[in-house]
Formats: structure tokens, sequence, C-alpha cells
């Protein structure tokens, strides 16, 4: 089968589609013939060995897809060869065929197309983890979310609106607010020209947001922290932005805020209920058309070290998806 290879950390040029051989799955596996699969964020990490888990060499990355089962292992019972699912593989997605593990795979949700539904794995799963198990979003809060218009920023204003928040979008660029406001965001904010800070207490009239969602990390961090109201949360999504940041406890102290971690791959392995619990209530959004993940571009293997490129460039809005197979 055809597969986007890496066989030395790197360079993501230094990437190859190769033919590989194909094994069969194990007892706890799933042979899944992929359809569509989407790049994320640790993709280009890990790649570049700068991921904090490092697959065996040589390796095919891609972590979220959508297609139908081929063949389950002995213990697997709640998906059957035909049926189509939704993978969340750790790695291996931009390949032909993938074996994805018993507890990463679930049903497709009904009139979801592939693209769509490779799109919308990990950064809504992500979403909804962050505002219900960690963030405990109220209707009527206001959340501010950073980095609004990229992978899980956009899956982050949806499912604010769907949970009845408030939404202020921040970004970098003009054209990736408009975005945000046509993705539902009440308001927002040009972080590369306005005062961050100043911005989001004007826009909350002095108060300060709820729940900050920030998949950015660097400087905004604490820019947005302390824009926090009281008792508010700044979730920790990421660091796109490359720095981790260092936060002053005296701003948690002085408004009751507190600094939450979110860590949605490593939850959703120790709360499988939860999870399942987390995608049926996105499959309904999607159904009543609340939520619907936005493709940047589809491409195809051999296009993805620059589509790569220009993730890390800040280049993407929404989700680059990779058609492995034509539908
Ligand atoms: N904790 C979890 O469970 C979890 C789950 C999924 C993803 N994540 C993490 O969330 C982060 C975002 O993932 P994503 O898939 O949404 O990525 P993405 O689509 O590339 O979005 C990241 C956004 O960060 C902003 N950014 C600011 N400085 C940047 C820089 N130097 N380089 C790149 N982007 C920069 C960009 O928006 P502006 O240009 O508007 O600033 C960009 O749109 C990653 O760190 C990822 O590992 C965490």
């Amino acid at each position: 089968m055809k597969a986007f290879v890496c066989t030395e950390f790197g360079p993501v040029d230094n990437c190859a589609v190769e033919e590989i051989e194909l094994r069969p799955p194990d007892d706890d596996q799933v042979l899944i013939e992929v359809h569509s699969a989407s790049l994320n964020f640790p993709d280009a990490l890990m790649v570049e060995g700068r991921y904090q888990f490092k697959p065996p060499l040589p390796f095919s990355p891609g972590m979220d897809l959508a297609g139908i089962v081929r063949e389950v292992g002995t213990n697997i019972t709640h998906v059957a060869p035909g049926d189509k699912v939704i993978a969340f593989s750790g790695h291996g997605a931009f390949a032909e065929m993938c074996l994805a593990p018993r507890d990463k795979i679930v049903p497709m949700p009904a009139g979801m197309t592939f693209d769509a539904a490779a799109a919308f794995g990990i950064t809504y799963s992500t979403a909804i983890h962050a505002f219900q198990e960690c963030g405990r979003l109220q209707p009527g809060e206001t959340v501010l979310v950073l980095g609004a218009a990229g992978g899980v920023g956009i899956a982050a204003i949806e499912v604010a609106k769907a949970m009845g928040a408030r939404v202020i979008a921040a970004a970098s660029t003009d054209e990736k607010l408009a975005l945000c406001r046509e993705k539902g965001a009440d308001l927002t904010i040009n972080y590369n020209s306005e005062d961050l800070r100043k911005r989001t207490l004007e826009l909350t009239d002095g108060r300060g947001a709820d729940v900050i969602f920030d998949p950015v990390g660097g400087e905004y961090s604490m820019t947005a922290f302390r824009a926090t109201a009281w008792g508010g949360r700044l979730l920790v999504v990421g660091f796109a932005a490359g720095d981790i940041p260092r936060i002053p406890l005296n701003y948690a102290l002085l408004s009751e805020r507190s600094i939450v971690g979110v860590f949605w791959g490593a939850w959703a392995a120790r709360d499988v209920e939860g999870q399942r619990r987390n995608l049926a209530t996105m499959a309904r959004w999607f159904t009543e058309g609340k939520i619907a993940p936005v493709i940047d571009s589809t491409i195809d293997l051999a296009q993805i070290p620059e589509a790569m490129k220009r993730l890390m460039d800040r280049k993407v809005k929404g989700k680059v998806v990779v058609r492995v197979r034509k539908a």
C-alpha cells in the first residue's frame, strides 16, 4: 500500500510517499481503509522528533482519520467490516490502510462526509472536553479563544457557542477574524494590532473573560490570564507559538483564577465512556447544524510537506484534509 513515510526525524521534506507492507490487525486492533485524514499540529512536531511521543522509525504520521473497517481483531465487537468509522490512530493515518487500537475507533456520525469526519475528530473532541470537564463552562459565560482561526480554535468557537457561551475570538489577521465571525464568534480581537488585555476588558465591561481557551502559549497566555474575570479559568491547550509561558501565581490568587491543563488524548484513554458521551453530543450538534469543520484545503499524500509548512507558518485556517482515496 501507499503511505507517506518518515524514515528519520528532521525536516518534513525528508519524508516521501512509498510502497510499504500491510500488517494484519492484532486481537485489539482494527484495520481501516483510509478515505480522508487531517493534519494536526503535532504531526509536524512528530516528524521533526519534537513531539512528546516518538514512534519507532520508519513510520507514517497522521492521527485523525475517517474510513471503512476492513478487518477486525478477535477482541473487537463494537465495529465490523464495512462500517464507516472515525479513528484516532496516534500515527499511521497518512496511508491507504491504517491500524487503530480498539478504544480509538468510533462510528462515523450519519450524514458526515469522510472529509468532514477526518477534520472533526481531534479538534472538536479537544474543545468539548476542555470546556465541559476542564473549564466547567456555564451558559451565559464569556469565553476568549486564542488562535481562534486554527484547527482547535474554530472548534472551540463552535463548541462554546453550542454550550450557550458568548465568544470573543482572537487571532493575528483580520481575514482570520472574518472567518471566526462566520463561525459564530460574537466579538473579535486582532492581537497583532490591538492590545489583547485592554480590548478583552473593554469588550467585557471591565469584568474580564470567564474562560480562556489557549492553544497558543508564548506571550499571549499571561496577557490573556490577566484579562480573566473573578473565578476565571485559563485552559492550557497547547503551545503553537513555541514558548511555554511562566505565569506568576499572584495573578491566580488575586481574582481566585485557575490554570487548568487540558490533555484530551490522555483523558479519552482514561475515560472511554466520557469520550463516547462527548462524541454523541457532537454528533447531535452536527446534525442540528451547530458545528461543522472548516476545511482550508484538500490535498493528496504527496502534498503533505507543503501543507505542513503552511500550518507551521500560521497560513492555514481551519483544517487541511488529506484525501487518501476517492469516496
Ligand atoms: N491539549 C490537547 O489535548 C490538544 C489537542 C489538540 C491540539 N492541541 C494543541 O493545540 C495547538 C494548536 O493546534 P491546532 O491543530 O489548532 O494548530 P493550528 O491549526 O496550526 O492553530 C494554531 C494557531 O496558533 C496560532 N499561532 C501563534 N503563534 C504561532 C506560531 N509561532 N506558529 C504556529 N501557530 C501560531 C496561529 O493563529 P494566529 O496566526 O491567529 O496567531 C494558529 O492558527 C497545538 O499546540 C496542538 O499540539 C492540544
